[in-house]
């Protein structure tokens, strides 16, 4: 018994985890363990044997089961400690800041037209960039002769080898989501559509990608009164002052009659300032919807009329923010983008409460 107790100490103090220990419980108290195969044997014995043998067995079989619970707490201890080696923190250490990243100016002031839009009852519209040549011009009264399409210097998408059908085009404006909101929703009608459109050109203040807001209203009386009050309206709130318009006679194909539209400005020591002096600057363009377009978008021109504008969100962008010149808009540069960008949390207000 001797032999069995110095065995089994001995093996408890040398199991290094607590897989081993259960090993050891099994092999020495567990139901064939080797003690609980001797107490199995007491039957055997005689009455005098066994009083001696019997408490000697019980007591090795209690010393080896205290054994084999010290050491089982005495690992998951040794554990513990070592987990609380390795896994230290100096909480003391200043944090690692992280950089933020910042709102580019064009989707600000997309976000600020949609908004003041949708004071004036305004519903958001999209159409695709890659746009059908009807869609683009023939729907909008540029028929395939028309000037308009030299002028707009428009991409071209490339058709397979014996495909003569027109070539889809990057959408020069995005007047052709008028056509297609009016055919999906009919009249009366009022959105807008901001997004991006596309032109061969490039220079301080031309890239071939831009953006621009559309923006149409066709009911049974709408007139230029409407169209004039509107875009008053808006640049007053987008630039939070009072800015006069002034309407120059122009012409486009899907406008009848059609005005460009300046706002008042001052170029006074190099920078623009909107709302004062007696300079003008352009910002859209504009006009009553042409019949042939409400027709093509199959509304009754004898039953609805309506105007329509298209404004550069980029230009009105440059001007709200001094911004000087386009072509760093779409260059990715940190250090720009950290300059003229704005904190998501921190955007400036549009003015509110507009004066209806
Ligand atoms: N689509 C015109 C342009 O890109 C702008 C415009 C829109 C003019 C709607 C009149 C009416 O220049």
């Amino acid at each position: 018994m001797d032999d069995l107790r110095d065995k089994y100490i001995q093996a408890i103090a040398d199991a290094s985890d607590e897989d081993a220990i259960e090993a050891l419980r099994v092999q020495a108290v567990g139901k064939k363990g080797e003690i609980s195969l001797k107490m199995r044997e007491l039957g055997k014995m005689t009455p005098e044997e066994r009083q001696v043998v019997g408490p000697a067995l019980n007591a090795l079989k209690d010393e080896i089961n205290s054994a084999l619970a010290a050491k089982k707490v005495a690992l998951a201890d040794a554990a513990l400690e070592e987990r609380l080696r390795t896994e230290w923190l100096d909480v003391t250490l200043p944090g690692r800041s992280r950089r933020e990243g910042s709102i580019h100016p064009v989707s600000q002031v997309w976000e600020e037209c949609t908004a003041i839009f949708a004071d004036m009852g305004f519903a958001v519209a999209e159409g695709p960039q890659v746009e059908t040549d009807w869609y683009n011009f023939d729907a909008l009264n540029i028929p395939g002769h028309h000037p308009a399409r030299a002028e707009m210097d428009t991409f071209y998408m490339a058709r397979a080898e014996g495909d003569n059908r027109p070539p889809h085009v990057l959408r020069t404006h995005t007047s052709p989501v008028q056509i297609r909101s009016m055919e999906m929703a009919g009249a009366p009608l009022r959105i807008i559509c901001p997004g991006r459109v596309y032109r061969a050109d490039y220079d301080q203040t031309h890239t071939p990608m831009f953006h621009q807001v559309e923006g149409l209203a066709i009911d049974k009386d709408i007139s230029m009164a409407n169209l004039k009050w509107v875009l008053e309206e808006f640049f007053s709130a987008y630039f939070g002052t009072e800015v006069k318009t002034r309407f120059r006679a122009s012409h486009f194909p899907f406008t009848e009659p059609s005005a460009e539209v300046d706002i008042q400005c001052s170029f006074e020591g190099g920078t623009v300032k909107v709302g004062e002096g007696d300079d003008w600057l352009e910002v859209l363009g504009s006009g009553m919807v042409h019949p042939k377009v409400l027709a093509a978008g199959n509304i009754d021109p004898a039953a609805w009329q309506g105007f329509a504008f298209g404004m550069g969100i980029d230009r009105i962008a440059m001007l709200k923010y001094g911004i000087p010149d386009l072509r760093p808009f779409f260059d990715s540069d940190l250090r720009w983008l950290r300059h003229y960008g704005f904190a998501s949390l921190d955007v400036p207000t549009i003015r509110g409460g507009l004066s209806r």
